[in-house]
């Protein structure tokens, strides 16, 4: 795999996410265990988007499932640190891993559909969302969910529609 450096050096302050030596590996009965990741070192400044390429099978997925604490076994991470805000991820309690997930790092899976519900409408996966962390009032959240759909170039009509009736990117943005 290989991490595209930032053009410029950061300054320490500014770094929101900084992963260091990060290996993740997969255990495997009566076998040695795979490594999918392997001392994988990057830092991220807010504001800033960095471009992970790699061919199929060398751990996009991997690495993106460790930084968001979505990890499962068998996966495992061997080495290395995730520091996110300064907060080392594997720290955070439940309570803080589900404030994190409102305002601070979040994953958009490859396939939408899988992600979304396919007997609700995008609206009603708005309602749960804000029901679920309940940071948006209730009589807010028709309107929050309006303009969020609309931050990402999509129609507020698509909030009465089913995720089969979208497209693989509408449903990503959704
Ligand atoms: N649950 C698992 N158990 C064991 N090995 C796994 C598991 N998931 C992934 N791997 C292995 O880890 C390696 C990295 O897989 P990963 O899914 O991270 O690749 P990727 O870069 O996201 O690929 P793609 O571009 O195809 O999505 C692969 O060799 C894969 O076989
Ligand atoms: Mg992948």
């Amino acid at each position: 795999m290989t991490a595209m450096a930032p053009e410029t050096t950061p300054m320490p302050n500014d770094i929101l996410l900084d992963v260091q030596g990060l290996s993740v590996e997969y255990a495997s009965p009566g076998t040695k265990p795979v490594t999918a990741v392997e001392n994988v070192s990057f830092s991220l400044r807010r504001g800033e988007f960095v471009g992970l390429v790699g061919e199929s099978g060398s751990g996009k997925s991997t690495l993106g499932f460790a930084l968001t604490r979505l990890q499962k076994p068998p996966a495992r991470i061997s080495a290395g640190r995730i520091l996110f805000g300064g907060r080392d991820i594997r720290e955070l309690d439940a309570e803080e891993l589900r404030r994190q997930r409102q305002g601070g790092f979040a994953m958009v899976l490859q396939s939408g559909m899988n992600a979304l519900n396919p007997v609700r409408t995008v609206g009603n996966h708005f309602r749960d969302i804000f029901a679920a962390h309940g940071h948006v009032p209730k009589d807010a959240r028709d309107a929050r969910a309006r303009e969020l759909i609309g931050k990402v170039g999509l129609d507020e009509s698509v909030l009465a529609r089913y995720p089969g009736e979208l497209s693989g990117g509408m449903r990503q943005r959704a």
